[in-house]
């Protein structure tokens, strides 16, 4: 092994004054000339109970085949993976927020106690890329991530289908709008195999930005899981680490400022999930850098949103590959000023380097990427909306299909399942805002998504007649006229713990605006009477560590503030 390599491996330091972890390592088969070795965590979120994750132990060990090929050792461990396509619209969401926290603490743990001198990180669902890129950023050696790649389409009857049909036949089913055939037609082919949700939902946005904020090698976000093209970015991570080792490439030359611009101003062109919001401001705190609510509206404002995909487009993810994936986009958004090409990245170049090689979009042959001249949105879907309803923000997802603004009588739910018992009883109704409440951070608990109800809300035909409004979060998956994010939550006591049935309430997306229409008077008298709803869950465990740490949706949700 060349010296160069040799000098940046910490893990040969701590050994030498360690004979005890040196006789652990010849006991799992590392020979003398091992030893002296870098050697790279692999951390993988690999398990058996979801299409996400089920293939991410298979692809760790092409990964170590390419990490061992560079003379370097590779030592694969696992962490915890949720799947939210799962715990959605149950008790389990709870469990999904707290879960990124989780994945980050615990290759924080090992890859700090093991003193790795390097990691690479194999995660493919929502919560696990951005806890692993949190990790990464907190550890700061070198570290690139592997997405497990997307799933291919589902279908039923001619209909192409994704996760998102399962939960709008599940509204429709509700509404008396399907057969039994057909939703059990729905249910068992939505999802032909192994890859992450394929629409631009939270998993798609994650894995797409961090390529673009230079963590993952190029196209990383765009091969599906079963391609071949994914075998090949595993074992290509190899040269990759040792370059970065070589060249001690850290994660927090790679996150920065302007790189997590990028990667905003790719979930914003995409119409990526609000998700991101959250996972970005929390990714910034491991990096010791300060991202607000202003510097992402900002950037909304600049990006027009250009990408036809799923939820309230036409196309998948898998579609993206034909026309040259996320580099074609970023090379796209570069050429007219909207990315920074001076960021480094984990190819040793920067984002400019990288993407001169990187064909143009053809935009005569293809339709799912429009041209800037001619966006879905001129600005981006995402926006943070204030108001005495959201006095520290809300996030909107406001694609501009739905319109810009939204007025309408409140029909207030204390937690989702409430919000579904009134679907069922016929009592949601054209031009109502539905808020859901006691889903924030602390009195969810989690911050569970409210992928069910906004589904049944399509499913049951009041997608374009309503508006939803919570302290809880969406799926990437949803659509449609919504606000969540909403702080100070309602267990906090924000305003959105006040509001009765009947309250006028404008949510607008040009203003910026989040109003109930109640004085301060009015809402000072309702204060007085106030009692919190305590959230389920909490006496003990990883759910009362949780509440008692988490900060709120606008510093990210983090529990090491
Ligand atoms: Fe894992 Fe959607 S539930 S990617």
């Amino acid at each position: 092994m060349s010296q160069e390599l040799n000098k940046y491996s910490r893990t040969l330091t701590q050994e030498v004054s360690n004979p005890a972890a040196q006789a652990m390592l010849y006991a799992i088969g590392m020979k003398e000339e091992d030893m002296a070795k870098p050697q790279i965590g692999i951390a993988s979120t690999g398990y058996e109970g979801n299409p996400c994750n089920i293939h991410l132990n298979g692809l760790s060990v092409h990964v170590k085949k390419g990490i061992q090929a560079n003379d370097m050792v590779g030592l694969i461990f696992h962490t915890i993976g949720v799947s939210d396509g799962m715990t959605n619209g149950n008790d389990g969401m709870s469990y999904s927020l707290p879960s990124r926290d989780i994945i980050a603490d615990s290759i924080e743990n090992v890859v700090s106690a093991q003193w790795y001198d390097g990691v690479i990180t194999v995660v493919g669902c929502d919560k696990n890329m951005p806890g692993a890129v949190m990790a990464m950023c907190r550890v700061n050696r070198p570290g690139i991530m592997v997405y497990g790649g997307t799933v291919k389409s589902g279908s039923w009857k001619g209909k192409k289908l994704d996760i998102v049909s399962a939960f709008e036949a599940y509204g429709q089913k509700l509404a008396g709008n399907i057969s039994d055939e057909d939703y059990k037609g729905v249910i068992q082919n939505s999802i032909p195999g192994q890859g992450a949700c394929g629409g631009m939902y939270t998993a798609n946005t994650m894995a797409s930005s961090i390529e673009a904020l230079g963590l993952s090698l190029a196209n990383s976000s765009t091969y599906p899981a079963t391609h071949e093209g994914k075998q090949a970015e595993c074992i290509a991570i190899g040269a990759a680490m040792k370059n970065i080792l070589e060249k001690q490439i850290l994660p927090r030359d790679v996150v920065t400022k302007k790189s997590l611009e990028n990667a905003l101003t790719v979930v914003m062109a995409l119409g990526g999930s609000t998700n991101a919001v959250l996972h970005y401001i929390a990714i910034a705190h491991s990096a010791g850098l300060e991202l607000t609510y202003a510097d992402i509206q900002a950037i909304s404002d600049r990006t027009p949103f250009i990408a036809d995909l799923k939820p309230s487009g036409k196309y998948y993810m898998e579609d993206m590959l034909s026309v040259g994936g996320v580099p074609a986009v970023m090379k796209y958004l570069y050429k007219n000023g909207l990315i920074h090409g001076d960021c480094m990245t984990i190819t040793g170049k920067t984002i400019a380097e990288n993407l001169e090689e990187v064909p143009d979009l053809d935009f005569e042959s293809q339709s799912i990427v429009r041209r800037l001249e001619d966006p879905i949105k001129p600005s981006g879907h995402i926006q943070l909306l204030y108001g005495n309803l959201a006095t520290r923000g809300g996030v909107a997802k406001i694609t501009g299909k739905e319109g810009l603004k939204f007025e309408g009588v409140a029909k207030v739910c204390n937690k989702e399942e409430e919000m579904l018992e009134a679907l069922a009883k016929g009592e949601i109704k054209a031009g109502q805002v539905i808020v859901i409440r006691y889903e924030g951070p602390k009195g969810g608990p989690g911050m569970p998504e409210m992928l069910k109800p906004t589904s049944a809300v399509m499913g049951a035909g009041l997608g374009d007649k309503v508006a939803l409004i919570t302290d809880g979060r969406f799926s990437g998956g949803t659509h449609g006229f919504v606000v969540g994010h909403i702080a100070p939550e309602a267990f906090e006591g924000g305003n959105i713990a006040l509001v009765e049935d009947g309250d006028l309430i404008t949510i607008d997306a040009e203003t910026r605006e989040l109003t109930v229409h109640v004085t301060d008077e009015v809402l000072a008298e309702r204060r007085k009477t106030w009692v919190p709803l305590v959230p389920p869950f909490i006496e003990k465990g990883v759910l009362r560590k949780y509440f008692k740490n988490v900060s709120g949706a606008e510093e990210g949700c983090v529990t090491d503030k």
